[in-house]
């Protein structure tokens, strides 16, 4: 069997910019350091008024099928993972092929398309169906577009409104891939939780702090289903490790945990002993508060370490560059997390091919996976190809008050208001959201 992976990559960012130190923190009433610090966002990427779902999954399946030469006969099939879906019958994924088949000759008339959800997973969970439908030899050499797009927006003065972002992640996936090539090595941590859901309604009710706790919970099961398969991770087994960002301070607790588990029983424990003591092992205490107790004490005193500092700074701390200035893009968000990663290990010359990454991917209601990937020798030709930056210095900088208006039009509440759609120019040459019709 030849390998599968992703081949190619494109995002599309929305085109608004909320600076959350400088703009939103003063409106608020808030300490600009509760943003950049304890969540670790500098900005959100925001919604223009003529952009959705479907035009930024659009315009980056558009951006990749262009710079890989690709026309639609060479797309077997169209998955889109989205959470912000408008549509509980038509897959997203049909609109998307509407779109395409304005610039193109050929049509998606073969393709198999659908819509994968489960909160911020599916976007993985549809990675994994498009790596399934190659292995399985169903894909007569054609190539899988997986899309995922969403406008991650919450009810304005809901904690979770600093976290928001938009925008769309498109992967290939094809054989003898050129960025990554994906693993059957995977782990699941699922549960029946209801911490964050949209029961038929736009914006999610969220019990925030037990959203962590319920995040934490679920990688842990996860990376001990993937050790039950993959043997025990060692903290040098991963080049990298993207996780599902939903803000940067979430995937440093995450991170903290995570080294916790696989530096013990290793010599990196046995080095740190003198400094902060052993882990505390479950069974020397009475009761699991206790241990709970000392497992965090260990934990607070680990992250202080030069071990984990440095361990953190290589692995995951250059995951983290583009989701600081975006938010959170739900579904793409762990795809930006990868993005971003191979990208500063571009820009700063390292040699990634060969290389193992551990992505953990997670989504609300709620399950966590972990897998496998390694980075193949055409990585980076791909992200040299990428525009992430000037995509993002792009971006209109919103006032507050610009801001309060905007939300209001993609309030999909009708006693919302409307803002002043005209006081942004639509560009031309994309797709668009115009009402009931879409231009190229
Ligand atoms: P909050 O309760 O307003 O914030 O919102 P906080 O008071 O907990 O402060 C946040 C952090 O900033 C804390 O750090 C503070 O100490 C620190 P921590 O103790 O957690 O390390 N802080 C400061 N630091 C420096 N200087 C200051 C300062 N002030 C405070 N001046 C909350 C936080 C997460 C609840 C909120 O953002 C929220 O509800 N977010 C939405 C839910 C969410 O993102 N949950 C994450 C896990 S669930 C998930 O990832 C799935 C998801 O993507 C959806 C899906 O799967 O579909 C959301």
């Amino acid at each position: 069997m030849t390998s599968v992976g992703i081949d190619a990559i494109e995002m599309r960012t929305g085109k608004l910019r909320l600076d959350l130190p400088e703009t939103f923190a003063p409106a608020q009433g808030d300490d600009p350091g509760k943003y950049t610090k304890g969540l670790g966002l500098t900005a959100s990427s925001f919604p223009d008024v003529y952009e959705d779902i479907v035009t930024m999954g659009a315009n980056a399946a558009h951006d990749l099928m262009e710079r890989k030469g690709l026309e639609p006969e060479d797309i077997g099939r169209i998955d889109v993972a989205t959470e912000s879906a408008f549509d509980n019958s038509k897959p997203v994924s049909t609109y998307i092929a509407g779109c395409l088949e304005q610039v193109y000759d050929g049509d998606f008339h073969h393709a198999n398309k659908g819509e994968r959800k489960f909160a911020c997973i599916s976007g993985t969970q549809s990675l994994d169906d498009a790596y399934n439908w190659i292995r399985a030899g169903r894909n007569r050499g054609r190539s899988a577009l997986v899309i995922a797009t969403d406008t991650a927006l919450y009810a304005r003065d809901d904690p979770g409104e600093a976290t928001q972002g938009a925008g769309a992640v498109a992967l290939l996936v094809s054989e003898d891939p050129d960025v990554v090539e994906l693993s059957t090595e995977q782990g699941y941590g699922s549960a029946d939780e209801t911490d964050f859901l949209k029961p038929q309604q736009q914006f999610p009710s969220v019990d925030g702090k037990r959203s962590v706790q319920v995040y934490l919970a679920r990688m842990r099961e996860a990376v001990k289903d993937f050790e039950s398969v993959a043997g025990k991770i060692h903290p040098d087994d991963a080049a990298l490790i993207p996780f599902h960002t939903p803000f940067p301070g979430m995937v440093r607790k995450a991170a903290a945990l995570a080294f916790r588990h696989v530096s013990r029983d290793t010599e990196i424990e046995e080095e740190l002993a003198p400094e902060i003591g052993r882990q505390p092992r479950r069974e020397a205490f009475d009761s699991e508060e206790a241990f709970r107790e000392a497992a965090a004490d260990y934990t607070d005193d680990l992250t202080d370490t030069d071990a984990y500092r440095e361990w953190y700074a290589e692995t995951v701390e250059p995951t983290l560059t583009i989701s600081r200035e975006v938010g959170n893009w739900y579904t793409g968000s762990v795809h930006v997390a990868r993005l971003s990663g191979l990208k500063a290990a571009h820009e700063d010359g390292i040699d990634m091919t060969g290389e193992k990454l551990l992505v953990g991917s997670y989504g609300s209601g709620a399950q966590a996976e972990i897998h496998a990937e390694t980075v193949q020798p055409g990585w980076a030709d791909e992200i040299e190809a990428l525009d992430v930056d000037e995509q993002l210095a792009a971006r209109y900088e919103l006032t507050f008050e610009e801001y309060e208006d905007v939300h209001d039009v993609h309030n999909h509440d009708e006693d919302a208001g409307a803002a002043d759609v005209d006081q942004f120019t639509a560009p031309e040459s994309e797709f668009v959201f115009d009402g009931w019709g879409r231009m190229g």
